[in-house]
């Protein structure tokens, strides 16, 4: 039976969220520069969204630049920029076709202005999709993430807008960058590392975890298909007993 077929469609994961990871040490086994790796990485988003748009998942997350990456070498750095507004531009006209909405998260004020307006172009051409929201983080920390949200709370007391009583779990998640979105059921890291290296913090409170060590520029629809099914043969049980979960 094909892999896309064992996947039960009344159990799909609404949101799943995606580490990227091990690009540099994909290059290195071909003897490559790491940046290599990054430009074969761009295939694997594709195949990952095209499959997720098949299946009938609602949200993917992509983890494609942290905070902490500003502080890789410069020439790495610059060349991820540069990829990264080419296959935006390449690829929004087809994501358009295929119903998908780009969203990005992060620290967008940060990142060079062509990468900035070619990110604006490509989120405003699909702003009305609802097939797929494809979410890009970019130059994202959750704690960055999560002390900006404070502020804007301290702010809100501050100016008498809301009392500290007022703060909630739903009135901080309210404030952060994610607020439209529903919590992540599913998280995929590739390369073998067992960390969630500052990725929603907050939003992953009870995601479901699976960790592969195929590199990212290897990740194809089969592999997504392999966590979808894992995924599905787990319990949930958000701290309650098995027969009071009700999904
Ligand atoms: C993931 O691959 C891409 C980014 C973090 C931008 P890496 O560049 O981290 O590759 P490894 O983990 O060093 O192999
Ligand atoms: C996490 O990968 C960030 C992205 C995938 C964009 P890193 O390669 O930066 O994480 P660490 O350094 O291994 O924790
Ligand atoms: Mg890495």
């Amino acid at each position: 039976m094909d892999l896309k077929d064992r996947i039960d469609k009344d159990k799909l994961p609404r949101h799943i969220a995606l580490i990227m990871d091990g690009n540099g040490r994909w290059a290195r086994q071909r003897g490559k520069e790491r940046v290599f790796g990054h430009e074969n990485g761009v295939e694997a988003v594709r195949d990952t969204v095209k499959a997720a748009a098949d299946t009938g998942i609602r949200y993917l997350t992509f983890f494609a630049f942290s905070t902490e990456n500003w502080c890789r070498p410069q020439h790495e750095v610059s060349t991820l920029m540069d990829l990264l507004v080419d296959a935006i531009r390449n690829e929004s006209p087809e994501l358009n076709e295929n119903g998908v909405r780009l969203q990005a998260i992060g620290d967008l004020d940060s990142l060079p202005e062509h990468c900035r307006s070619q990110l604006a172009e490509a989120i405003s051409l699909t702003a009305a999709n609802n097939r797929l929201t494809v979410t890009v983080a970019l130059s994202y920390s959750a704690r960055w993430e999560i002390v900006n949200a404070a502020k804007n709370i301290a702010k809100k007391v501050a100016s008498g807008e809301i009392t500290p009583g007022q703060v909630d779990q739903e009135l901080l998640a309210g404030e952060l960058l994610t607020r439209d979105m529903p919590d992540p059921d599913l998280l995929i890291r590739t390369s073998g590392e067992l960390r969630l290296s500052n990725f929603l913090l907050w939003q992953l409170a009870y995601t479901e975890l699976y960790f592969t060590p195929v590199f990212w520029p290897d990740f194809r629809r089969k592999h997504l298909y392999q966590a979808i099914i894992d995924y599905q043969r787990r319990e949930r049980r958000f701290g309650k007993v098995k027969n009071q979960v009700v999904l």
